[in-house]
């Protein structure tokens, strides 16, 4: 059972947590904000007490299997801290078939929190979503760590490629950066899904071996 599942606790440290309040207060206010994986929601919970009442509303996508009864979880949690599981749009799905629908109604985002699975090939759907990101608005990556290879190398690809995505700052793993200009063409093309086709593998016994050692 995962840590989080009993205490409902964010899985993030103080010093991620003060940089993603600041960023989601400084964020545009006329778009929707979207959290990608939301574990017990208790980052959730802390963004949603974050804004202003009439603004409280999060759009969450999160296949809801991380443990037993998560989605209950989730709602227990909005509601030990007062806040309405109604006020979020929980789209209990893998990112790539929420992105599919997002991206047919048009959605626009001002804010985005991206803490999903941390394969490569999950987290290049992930950033799919950028492209529904306003300009102006902001996107928040976690565990932006060399040691979660996954996400390191998809996010610093992403970050060199496209300059119209700007630094606002860093805390521990937490990046936040702004979408200064659209971009000319989607944020992720094929030459992306390949490169983390490519790398998938050999992350993925990169990661077995570790274990077995740090087992052994
Ligand atoms: C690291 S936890 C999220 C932590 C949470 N944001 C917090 O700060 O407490 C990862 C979450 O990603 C979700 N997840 C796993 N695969 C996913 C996918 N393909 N699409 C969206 N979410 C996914 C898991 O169910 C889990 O809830």
């Amino acid at each position: 059972m995962r840590r989080c599942a009993t205490t409902l606790e964010a899985e993030m440290t103080p010093a991620e947590h003060q940089l993603l309040l600041e960023t989601l207060q400084q964020a545009p206010t006329d778009g929707l904000r979207l959290e990608i994986g939301t574990a017990a929601g208790g980052t959730l919970c802390a963004m949603l007490d974050a804004l202003p009442v009439e603004q409280r509303r999060f759009v969450v996508v999160d296949p809801m299997k991380y443990f037993p009864q998560q989605l209950d979880t989730v709602c227990k949690n909005l509601r030990d801290h007062d806040l309405d599981p109604g006020t979020v749009d929980f789209r209990v799905s893998t990112s790539d078939v929420a992105f599919e629908d997002a991206s047919a109604r048009q959605e626009a985002y001002s804010f985005m929190l991206i803490d999903g699975c941390h394969k490569i090939r999950s987290v290049t759907i992930d950033l799919k979503w950028t492209r529904l990101l306003a300009v102006g608005g902001v996107v928040c990556f976690h565990d932006v760590v060399p040691e979660l290879r996954g996400v390191w190398l998809a996010v610093q690809r992403f970050v060199s490629r496209h300059p119209n995505y700007e630094l606002i700052a860093q805390a521990d793993s937490l990046l936040a950066l702004r979408k200064t200009a659209e971009s000319a063409t989607p944020e992720i093309d094929t030459s992306d899904e390949w490169y983390a086709r490519m790398w998938y593998l050999p992350l993925q016994v990169e990661r077995k071996w570790k274990k077995l050692h740090k087992a052994a």
